[in-house]
């Protein structure tokens, strides 16, 4: 193979050179004549470095011989086409990397492989180098850019735009679409085989035929009891599929519906949804999340009937009555979410809740003629046919989205930049029409809560209807957050990335400010599940999601890439596989409530059938005699996460005296019941046993320490300038730094704002502040504070910030404790029982008690803080 090409225009003089790159050799030579009568000479040999003289007829030979000739398709070479011609050379053109060819390398380019370099083309190598020369960022990111654009600088554009939301050309990173959709005849609700009232109530929400997925599941055996796990984009529709299967299933006699999601405000939403929907029909529905008592919940009625067609809980919220053995009659088990395996905090409760319920189809059904249909919903799973096998479900997939999403890049300089573009989006979006006639809304994604509520109040001082949401707020006030948007009063949320999953914000537009959330980056399946949250069928023509990044930033030291680096990871990612695997404190958890689920209803069923006889009312509660069961029923209880040798948990409960052990048998004991309904583990059901002698609130703020506490933005940024580093928000973790350097601090009014705490938590270490805190959030509440009224009273003592969603959610969980003390008291320290059920009475409802009480405790730390609040 030869290649041929002209060097430049040298005065006169046309040289040329004629490369064999198969023998690596280069041939220089002179062209001269007139266009008639051309010739070579003056001609020259490379050959490793070495040049020599050789003669022009043998270089024309070269030419003449040689098989392949290519003439390089540049302007000046295709100026040797007339020479070529008259010597009978036959040639084909290629063409070749200019920059290459300046560096000494022949670098063929082909239509789908070079790159627009002002007007000329260029290779992928020498194009990623004139991007690097311009901007500094991560390298897989600008192969991606290279080879969607082609363009070198469209690329270097993106980076330097003045505006790039009129650019969205070039913004777009790509749109994700529901082509699938069109290959799938949707069933019409007529053509369903459901109750001919359900078909109505469909029918009255306005809608005549199934989306694709709810297609695909009815196809797949929805409708004929089939367990089925269902994967599909955010929005897509997945509840009417759980719907469809649960109201059939109620009303045909097979028992009722069991709606199960992970997060209380999920649970809350769905529960008035189905209730709005359902209760026309005369069925009743109800909601159990194993929170809502303290009193500020009671102003709403809720309906907590175990016996209600439709229960729409929590995972933990209808454990309890799967643990406690108190579930009956369920003909559908919906399990929303079922990617929640996947986390570190909710995965083995998982996978041990649905292990019990799949055992109860079992013996349910052989017993009382009752058959439970599981399905299993999800927006992000990467291994549908895996987690398929493990449940043993059938498997429907549907790749395709509802409407159309478009994912949007624009880099950001800074903080402030990413504000005005979220402000410029917002305002963009809203003024904008669908074709169904809804103003485009915004959902603001961001790393915490404090960054949520500055870029919402930065927002409406710049003319934009905002409003934040987030987990630290109480429940109505995120109620009336969700019924402005929903009523298109607002034109953004700003939330954080921790309610990404489930709550309904129907946004046309998804913008995430950062790609932070706390301390951590986001993993795939949040990113997924964020962008997911853009566009609605009906409402929009189509989602769009702008991920605003800035090149390098890093939110904390110890963060590995940079957000650049991240958004490339995240863009180009797959949902993640969803897997289950147990430490020993889980497994043991999850093992001793099997035991305990497995006695109560074998207890139930021996009931059942005695009862059958004798009597027809069962109520076991006064027949507690104790059964034992055989061992290995328990494997009998299919667990994904299962992890350590059964005999070996086994006998560690019965090291626990939870179970008692013999022969194969086993027997729970009162304490491992009390431990298994309380939710707990082991060993922390030990740490409560154990110090049943302490004071109580001592005990409550050794278990359930108030840790949420948060030095305000103010201080923080002050402080942070004056000793020049960065402080953290965390106050726990703030403290020593800003008692080391206090005499730094001189301006007064800063000095006297963060003096207190110097003068009030002097030689305290890190967990006396916290059970102070907890011991003072408690001592308030029993003298009839709210939530908010802590939260200002915190403010105004310490100049410390802390959400009255925390407290909320502390004393909702002070109350899960006492609930367990009261247990475990129970049997092992009666007063203590007592103190702990008179205290969660105060605690739930301060109200009704008008002494003023403070919590006993020894310790002059808090004998200075009674003074001090009097
Ligand atoms: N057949 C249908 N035709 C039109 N709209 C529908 C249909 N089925 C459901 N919808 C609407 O689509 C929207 C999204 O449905 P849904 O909340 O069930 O999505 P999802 O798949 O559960 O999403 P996520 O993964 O976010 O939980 C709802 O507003 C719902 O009313
Ligand atoms: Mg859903």
């Amino acid at each position: 193979m030869i290649i041929i090409r002209k060097l430049k225009k040298k005065k006169q003089k046309q040289e040329l050179e004629i490369i064999d790159l198969i023998n690596n050799i280069k041939y220089y030579g002179t062209l001269r004549g007139t266009n008639a009568k051309l010739s070579l000479y003056k001609c020259k040999e490379e050959k490793d470095g070495n040049i020599k003289p050789i003669q022009p007829s043998k270089v024309m030979n070269i030419l003449k011989t040689s098989k392949k000739v290519y003439l390089n398709n540049d302007e000046e070479s295709l100026k040797l086409e007339d020479f070529l011609k008259q010597y009978n050379i036959k040639y084909n053109y290629i063409e070749l990397c200019p920059f290459c060819l300046i560096k000494g390398r022949y670098n063929e380019l082909t239509k789908n492989n070079r790159y627009k370099f002002y007007n000329q083309y260029i290779c992928f190598d020498c194009a990623m180098e004139e991007v690097k020369h311009e901007v500094n960022i991560n390298e897989e990111f600008i192969e991606k850019l290279l080879r969607r654009f082609k363009d070198v600088n469209k690329v270097i554009d993106l980076f330097v735009m003045k505006n790039p939301l009129d650019n969205p050309e070039l913004t777009k990173y790509d749109i994700l679409t529901g082509s699938e959709e069109d290959k799938i005849k949707n069933y019409t609700i007529d053509q369903l085989n459901i109750p001919y009232e359900l078909k109505k109530i469909i029918k009255n929400r306005g809608i005549k035929e199934l989306l694709p997925v709810q297609t695909l599941a009815v196809k797949g055996g929805l409708l004929d009891g089939k367990d089925l796990i269902i994967t599909s984009a955010t929005s897509s529709g997945k509840t009417l599929i759980g719907e469809l299967a649960g109201i059939k299933n109620l009303k045909e006699g097979r028992g009722k519906l069991l709606f199960l999601v992970p997060l209380v405000a999920l649970a809350n939403q769905k529960y008035i949804e189905f209730k709005e929907r359902y209760e026309k029909m005369g069925l009743t529905v109800s909601l159990r999340v194993g929170m809502g008592r303290l009193s500020e919940d009671k102003s709403e009625l809720i309906n907590t009937d175990i016996n209600a067609d439709i229960v729409v809980g929590t995972y933990e919220g209808i454990d309890f009555l799967v643990r406690s053995g108190k579930l009956r009659d369920v003909g559908t088990v919906v399990i929303d979410e079922i990617h929640s395996l996947n986390m570190e905090e909710r995965g083995a409760r998982l996978d041990g809740l649905i292990g019990r319920l799949r055992y109860l189809k079992n013996i349910l059904k052989s017993d009382i003629k009752n058959n439970i249909q599981m399905i299993y919903l999800s927006a992000t799973v990467g291994n549908p046919e895996e987690l398929a096998k493990n449940l043993n479900a059938n498997v429907v997939i549907y790749n395709g989205r509802p409407v159309p999403l478009e994912r949007h890049i624009i880099f950001a300089k800074n903080e402030y930049n990413k504000l005005n573009l979220i402000k410029e989006i917002v305002k963009k979006e809203f003024n904008t029409k669908s074709k169904y006639g809804f103003r485009g809304q915004s959902l603001v994604f961001t790393y915490s809560r404090k960054r949520a509520e500055y870029i919402s109040n930065f927002l409406n001082t710049k003319g934009i209807k905002s409003d934040y949401y987030h987990g630290g707020m109480e429940y109505k006030r995120r109620r009336m957050v969700e019924d402005n948007f929903l009523n298109q009063k607002i034109m953004c949320v700003v939330t954080t990335a921790a309610l990404a999953a489930g709550v309904d914000f129907p946004a046309s537009t998804v913008i995430l400010e950062s790609l932070a959330m706390g301390g951590d980056w986001l993993n795939p399946s949040e990113f997924q599940q964020m962008c997911g949250r853009a566009g609605r069928k009906g409402m929009h023509d189509m989602g769009k999601a702008y991920m605003l990044v800035e090149i390098g930033k890093k939110y904390h030291a110890k963060m590995g890439n940079t957000e650049d680096e991240v958004a490339f990871k995240l863009l180009s990612s797959e949902p993640e596989d969803v897997m289950v695997e147990y430490n020993e404190d889980e497994e043991m958890e999850q093992i001793l409530a099997s035991v305990s689920s497995i006695e109560r209803y074998s207890k139930y069923l021996k009931l059942v059938n005695k009862n059958y006889n004798h009597n027809t009312n069962n109520n076991i509660k006064n027949n507690n005699y104790n059964i034992s069961i055989n061992k290995n029923e328990l494997n009998k209880i299919p667990l994904i996460g299962k992890n350590h040798d059964l005999d070996y948990i086994v006998g560690k409960l019965n090291d626990y005296r939870m179970i008692k052990l013999y022969n194969n048998k086993i027997n729970i004991t009162r304490y491992g019941y009390a431990t298994a309904i309380s939710f707990l583990y082991p060993k922390d059901a030990e740490l409560i046993r154990t110090n049943l002698n302490k004071q109580l609130v001592d005990l409550i703020a050794l278990i359930n320490p108030f840790e949420n506490l948060y030095v305000p933005n103010s201080i923080k940024n002050k402080i942070s300038k004056i000793i020049h580093t960065n402080i953290p928000t965390r106050f726990i973790d703030a403290f020593e730094i800003v008692k080391e350097n206090i005499s730094k601090i001189t301006d007064k009014d800063l000095r006297d704002r963060v003096l207190p705490w110097v003068i009030e938590f002097e030689g305290m270490i890190e967990e006396d502040i916290i059970k102070y805190f907890s011991k003072y959030v408690l001592n308030l509440r029993i003298n009839r504070k709210t939530p908010s009224q802590i939260s200002k009273i915190i403010y105004e003592n310490f100049n410390l910030q802390t959400y009255s969603g925390d407290i909320y959610s502390y004393l909702e969980n002070t109350i899960k404790i006492l609930d367990a003390i009261e247990r475990i008291g129970g049997i092992y320290n009666k007063n203590m029982s007592n103190e702990a059920r008179d205290f969660k009475e105060k605690i739930s409802n301060p109200y009704r008690y008008n002494k003023k009480y403070h919590v006993k405790s020894k310790g002059k730390k808090v004998k200075r803080e009674k003074k001090k609040n009097r």
